[in-house]
């Protein structure tokens, strides 16, 4: 018996070297062209970042499943997946119609300019082509996203994912999460069908591209949206102007007042001609056309890393406060989605511990970053031990709480839960591993990457049991509805 550290050192040494390869392949790649400044700004895309900044090898090879990932499987000679409970953020959208009127202000700020400045005279031949009706809909490329997902979770994933099984598809009633979902679905539909076709040359080819087949779409705000739906959130945090005095503090701090100046010096403008505002929707404008367009566009050009480190910090500023730790209903009023997932698990391991087939070997459920974020922070990931605030920003330099990192475009929490042999542990059967962005999740409190499913709902008894949707949400009725 070798000691487990021994066997960890091991497995380093044996992924040490394709790894090494990898890189040189990069560095001649790079070498090649030189990198734009959109790619150049993109680690700092915060919630708008595109799904390759967590991924980079997808940009070469869309289906590749990247490196190996040690842990990653549990070995299919003991264990064999039996659920996968997946929460989507939806692909690659359109600016919302706020943002695209922001956008044609400053847009229409250049004709005032006084003097002459590169990047303006670039931004005046720039096309302003984004339309108010275009408002958050899932761009073509967001289709891609989904689809290309789905094909890589299917060549993950063979046994659960495979022809002839219904799929429990659920949805926000927004029609980029509803399009998301249908992407997502006719994505899978071709990874199974292929691999059928491949398998059993004789099934007829007749079966109907019909990816409906996997199942129906149903809109479920309750789990999708539970943001909208929590009336104490909405009306302390949503519509609270005082919620976010951090952000509205930074925005006007020294850091900021920095960028708006050095953005107003490139464009020929005074500094009180523009504000953080209109900064930060030139700086989105730049990760629109790079996440849409796959290309470098000219706004990308008024901005050097170090403003786009402060633009990235106000994104994660509005996210922590809104989404994240800043306030404890944030992620509270997503413990209804968290018990969804569990029960849904919980049905599976009854399902197979009577051996009757899984009802749902998978659940697919289609938000938002606004519900993927709060259900990380119910979880206890990406917690820091400095809040964010306005006067902390070079303190945070180095945070956890990035949201390009967690909630790009197309981002995924997968729960993936495994049946396994009891030989060594026989109380412990079902186990679970987690997965963000395809890439496997310690637990929080350890550096594990597997548990126990007992041990993972013993983890999280108090939400499970004593956290209610009505307790931490409903306003409290006044003397005259009482009545
Ligand atoms: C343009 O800039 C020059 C020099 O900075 C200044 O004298 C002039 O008043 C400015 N014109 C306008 C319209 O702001
Ligand atoms: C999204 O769905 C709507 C309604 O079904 C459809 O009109 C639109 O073309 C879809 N957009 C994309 C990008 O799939
Ligand atoms: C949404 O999901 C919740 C939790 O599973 C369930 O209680 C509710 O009935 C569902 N709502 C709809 C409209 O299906
Ligand atoms: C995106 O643009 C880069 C650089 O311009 C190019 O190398 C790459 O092939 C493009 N990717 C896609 C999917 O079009
Ligand atoms: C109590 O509720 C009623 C009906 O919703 C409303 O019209 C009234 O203004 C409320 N009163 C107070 C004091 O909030």
């Amino acid at each position: 018996m070798r000691p487990p550290a021994g066997n960890m050192s091991r497995r380093a040494q044996r992924f040490w070297w394709p790894l090494l390869l990898l890189c040189l392949a990069a560095l001649v790649a790079a070498g090649g062209g030189q990198e734009s400044a959109a790619e150049r700004l993109s680690p700092y895309f915060g919630t708008k970042s595109r799904y390759e900044i967590v991924n980079p090898h997808l940009l070469r090879e869309p289906l590749s499943l990247g490196p190996p990932q040690p842990g990653f499987p549990l070995p299919p000679a003991s264990c064999t997946p039996l659920q996968l409970h997946a929460v989507f953020r939806h692909g690659t959208r359109f600016p919302t119609r706020g943002q695209i009127k922001k956008l044609a202000r400053v847009h229409g700020l250049l004709g005032r300019r006084n003097g002459t400045c590169p990047a303006s005279e670039a931004l005046a031949g720039w096309e302003m082509w984004y339309r108010e009706e275009m408002d958050g809909l899932l761009a073509e490329r967001g289709r891609y996203d989904m689809s290309m997902l789905a094909r890589r979770l299917a060549a993950r994933f063979p046994g659960l994912l495979a022809p002839q099984r219904r799929f429990v598809f659920i949805s926000s009633h927004k029609s980029r999460c509803v399009n998301s979902s249908d992407a997502f679905r006719e994505g899978l539909y071709r990874a199974l069908h292929a691999e059928q076709q491949q398998q059993q040359q004789l099934l007829q080819p007749t079966l109907e591209s019909n990816p409906a087949m996997l199942g129906d779409i149903k809109i479920n705000d309750t789990l999708m949206r539970f943001f909208d739906l929590c009336e104490k959130f909405v009306r302390d945090v949503e519509n609270n102007k005082e919620a976010l005095h951090e952000l509205d503090d930074f925005k006007t701090g020294p850091e900021m007042k920095k960028v708006v100046e050095r953005v107003a010096d490139k464009l020929c403008l005074q500094a009180d001609q523009l504000n953080a505002d209109l900064v930060q929707v030139a700086f989105f404008t730049c990760s629109f056309e790079l996440a849409i367009k796959n290309v470098s566009s000219p706004w990308c050009s008024l901005f050097s890393e170090e403003d786009a480190l402060v633009l990235e910090y106000l994104n994660d500023l509005k996210q922590y406060w809104k989404r994240g730790y800043g306030y404890d209903i944030n992620s509270r009023s997503s413990c209804v989605l968290f018990q969804d997932i569990i029960r849904n698990l919980d049905q599976a391991v009854a399902e197979s511990k009577n051996s009757k087939p899984i009802s749902s070997p998978a659940v697919f459920q289609f938000g938002h970053a606004e519900t993927l974020q709060p259900l990380l922070a119910l979880m206890g990931y990406f917690k820091d031990s400095e809040t964010l605030k306005a006067n902390n920003y070079r303190k945070n330099l180095n945070r956890k709480f990035r949201s390009g990192r967690i909630v790009p475009y197309a981002a995924n929490l997968v729960f993936v839960l495994y049946h396994c042999d009891q030989v060594d542990s026989p109380k412990e059967e079902y186990k679970v591993q987690i997965l963000l962005n395809e890439k496997l999740l310690e637990f929080p409190w350890s550096k594990k990457t597997v548990i126990s499913f007992a041990n993972l709902k013993n983890h999280y008894k108090d939400i499970l049991q004593k956290c209610h949707f009505s307790d931490v949400c409903d306003l409290p009725q006044n003397a005259t509805t009482r009545a």
